[in-house]
């Protein structure tokens, strides 16, 4: 099954010596499947954990991993493979080849074809977990971080040291859904941007989870990752809009061109939209806001001491959609989420009356792949009088379609 980012994609695979090396092989056949051309790399270590035979018959090229063909003298030429590469992935990669990486020790294939390498990096650490905590280690992964290496964390888990902790490597489809994302992200990048629509006109977003402080170390949150009001903001941007995009916690780059303010609680994301839903044509709501924060946040770290059991008083959060719902001036536009277990559209109907909002855009927790988390989504758009059901798409895709429909509403 081909994909649409990946086909025809050149990526060198480089593979270090670690356990699990054994997932390199579902990796690489991952990548072949979707239409990707892969050349692989092995240092020599790596090729004592899984055979070169077995990632050659899986690219359908021969694996690389000395400087010459020993019997022929033939020069494999680490230059001519970083030019070749569109994207460079180390997966498993070692202490030992990042501390390499991180100092420009050139003494392998690998190393040095990550040297020669022009495009986009990415590792996918796997160690031992006491290896991964440790400063060295760490340190090497900030120096590459700041070189532009992308680094895909490790995960916590049973290690083959049978220690239970961080340092596993992520499963070969999540690593796949990664190298994706990049290059759709370069795709999007370079594509022409036909369609300014929305020059001069400014959008407001919120967008991510809020935290609601119970005392200085602990809060009450929920699992919003941001993506969806991040793609948002970012296709507003790329079609010439101003954005001001109003964000929770979250761990997601600002958009290209975007103006971001930074926000934790209900009540700051509320202050901080206030200004600009007041001066935006659109607003978007798609936060997930903290339906209750705690009365009163404790000044100091609640001990449990002597307590045996406890009850945190909670009080109503603002509603900021129907806070500035309720002020909406004739010409703005507002967009609103709807989360939902069941009976989506009546709930999703009642939100446009209550919160003042002219789109509602619906999904079900029911539907996989949609909601919190992951970066797909299936959505229905609401309005007064039509409802549009979507199938399963891209977090990017589902952004471009909420923006095609606030256009046609316009029109309308
Ligand atoms: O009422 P409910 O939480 O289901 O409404 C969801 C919509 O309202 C989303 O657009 C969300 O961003 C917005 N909302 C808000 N402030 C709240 C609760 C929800 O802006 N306190």
């Amino acid at each position: 099954m081909d994909s649409k980012f990946l086909k025809g994609k050149h990526i060198v695979l480089g593979i270090c010596g670690g356990i699990a090396a054994y997932k390199s092989a579902a990796l690489l056949r991952l990548l072949v499947k979707r239409g990707a051309e892969v050349q692989v790399i092995m240092t020599p270590a790596a090729k004592e954990f899984i055979t070169p035979v077995t990632m050659s018959a899986l690219s359908g090229k021969p694996v690389v991993s000395e400087f010459f063909t020993a019997n022929s003298g033939e020069w494999h030429s680490h230059v001519d493979l970083g030019l070749w590469a569109d994207l460079m992935v180390i997966a498993p990669a070692t202490a030992s080849t990042l501390a390499k990486m991180a100092c420009g020790v050139a003494d392998n294939m690998l190393v040095t074809t990550y040297l020669s390498a022009r495009e986009h990096v990415i590792v996918a650490p796997a160690m031992d977990l006491d290896m991964f905590a440790h400063p060295s280690t760490r340190r090497n992964l900030d120096t590459l971080r700041s070189y532009g290496v992308q680094v895909i964390e490790p995960a916590s888990g049973e290690l083959a040291s049978h220690l239970v902790g961080k340092g596993r490597m992520e499963e070969p489809e999540r690593i796949v859904e990664i190298i994706e994302d990049y290059f759709r992200n370069v795709s999007l990048k370079s594509a022409p941007v036909q369609n300014r629509d929305f020059n001069g006109k400014k959008i407001a977003i919120t967008a991510g989870p809020t935290y609601e402080n119970i005392d200085p170390v602990r809060f009450i949150g929920n699992y919003s990752s941001g993506k969806m009001g991040f793609a948002i903001a970012a296709e507003f941007a790329r079609r010439g809009a101003e954005v001001t995009l109003i964000s929770g916690p979250v761990s997601l780059p600002t958009p290209e061109g975007v103006n971001r303010i930074d926000v934790r609680s209900a009540c700051e994301m509320l202050k901080a939209a206030e200004g600009p839903m007041e001066r935006c044509d659109y607003g978007i709501f798609a936060a997930a806001v903290a339906d209750y924060r705690p009365a009163n946040e404790a000044e100091t770290k609640i001990k449990r001491e002597g307590v045996s059991e406890m009850q945190i008083n909670l009080v109503r959060n603002p509603d900021i959609a129907a806070t500035c719902g309720a002020r909406k001036k004739a010409g703005q536009l507002f967009v609103g989420f709807a989360l939902e277990t069941d009976k989506g559209l009546d709930a999703a109907r009642a939100k446009l009356q209550r919160k003042n909002l002219d789109m509602v855009v619906l999904n079900t927790l029911a539907d996989s792949g949609a909601g919190f988390g992951t970066d797909t989504n299936k959505v229905t758009i609401v309005t007064e009088n039509s409802i549009i059901e979507f199938p399963l798409k891209s977090k990017q895709e589902v952004a471009t379609d909420i923006i095609d429909s606030i256009t046609q509403l316009n029109d309308a």
